[in-house]
């Protein structure tokens, strides 16, 4: 059965990339999208930012045709800012606005944002009924178990946000106070799902990185859909890997040196694009380890990439990667 959001037909079982500060930028969901994902969502973007009329938070709201269905989203701790935001951003044209309660980082930004909303539920849907009244489009919520051990509120959260109109929830399996240490337990999610009140499609996410576990937690779990995070920085074929073995149970070989040298390519030609050649290019250093992953004896290579100013250099040394490893005797371990 397909699952919709609003009029977004996503498809039977769909992968959403989630959404990832200083990460899930257009330049990674453009590799993200080749790579199969179904559903993206862009970077947090700050509602007193996009208020102010910050740079940083209004680059945020830049989408491309080829990105749909995308979901822009918002965090705050002020229920007019939030709803203000959402004004801004719907003008942006996403298909969905998506809110952060999840976010666990306490700095000045998160400052009674995000999971801090856990905390007081009242609030949590006042914010969002907000929202969802400051838009025509689809409204879904990203969230946690609950604060701590002794507050796994997602269920309430769970029926008191469908009833006021959001149209999906997605479930990071850790509290606030686990951060993102220790194993995501997707349990809470399955009580979630066989609720008979909860009707809204219900992702789970957390710790999502093979596509075994993503089968198996399937039927575990009984979700509608998975976002994965992690698993797709430097490896954007995690999608159509998964995808593969839902279908047909067999493993996908993962891709060769060829693919890889080639979607990092395309990853830093976009950023330079996007961001312009200093930024993309700086920005983009924190990405060549991960496409990488698994050759032996890297390490110099990835001193260079991150070293390195002069695009031309880059790709002529992204040009002796793939020529260096392609002629090796032995075949790395890139899985
Ligand atoms: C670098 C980084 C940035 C993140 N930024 C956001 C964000 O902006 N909004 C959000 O809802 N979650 C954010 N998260 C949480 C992820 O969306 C996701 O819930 C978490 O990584 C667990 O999923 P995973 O195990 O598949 O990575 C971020 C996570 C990471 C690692």
């Amino acid at each position: 059965m397909s699952v919709k959001i609003g009029n977004i037909d996503l498809g039977e079982f769909p992968l959403l990339l989630a959404p990832m500060e200083d990460v899930s930028d257009p330049p990674f969901r453009y590799v993200c999208k080749k790579g199969g994902a179904d559903m993206m969502y862009t970077e947090f973007i700050s509602s007193e930012g996009l208020i102010r009329d910050a740079a940083k938070s209004k680059k945020k709201l830049d989408i491309f045709e080829y990105e749909r269905p995308i979901g822009i989203q918002i965090f705050g701790s002020d229920i007019e800012s939030m709803r203000e935001a959402t004004e801004i951003a719907t003008l942006a044209s996403p298909d969905l606005m998506d809110i952060n309660y999840g976010c666990p980082v306490k700095n000045v930004a998160c400052r009674g944002a995000g999971a801090s909303l856990l905390q007081d539920i009242d609030k949590m849907v006042k914010m969002t009924e907000a929202v969802v009244k400051a838009t025509h489009l689809p409204v879904t919520v990203k969230t946690r178990l609950g604060w701590d051990d002794n507050t796994k509120n997602v269920e309430e959260v769970a029926e008191r946000l469908q009833d006021i109109g959001i149209q999906a929830l997605t479930i990071h399996g850790r509290t606030r106070a686990q951060l993102y240490k220790g194993e995501a337990d997707w349990t809470l999610i399955r009580e979630i799902k066989r609720n008979p009140r909860v009707k809204i499609p219900i992702f789970g996410n957390g710790d999502v990185d093979s596509p075994q576990k993503a089968a198996a937690w399937r039927q575990e779990y009984e979700v509608d859909g998975i976002m994965i995070g992690r698993a797709a920085i430097g490896y954007p074929w995690i999608f159509r890997e998964v995808k593969h073995f839902m279908q047909t149970g067999e493993i996908l070989d993962g891709p060769t040196l060829k693919e890889r040298v080639i979607a990092c390519k395309t990853h830093l030609e976009k950023s330079i694009e996007w961001k312009g050649p200093k930024v993309g290019v700086f920005e983009m250093r924190r990405h060549y380890a991960n496409y990488f992953k698994g050759l032996p004896d890297f390490k110099s290579y990835r001193m260079q990439l991150v070293k390195e100013e002069d695009i031309p250099t880059i790709y002529e040394l992204l040009a002796e990667i793939e020529h260096k490893y392609a002629q090796a005797e032995f075949i790395p371990d890139l899985a």
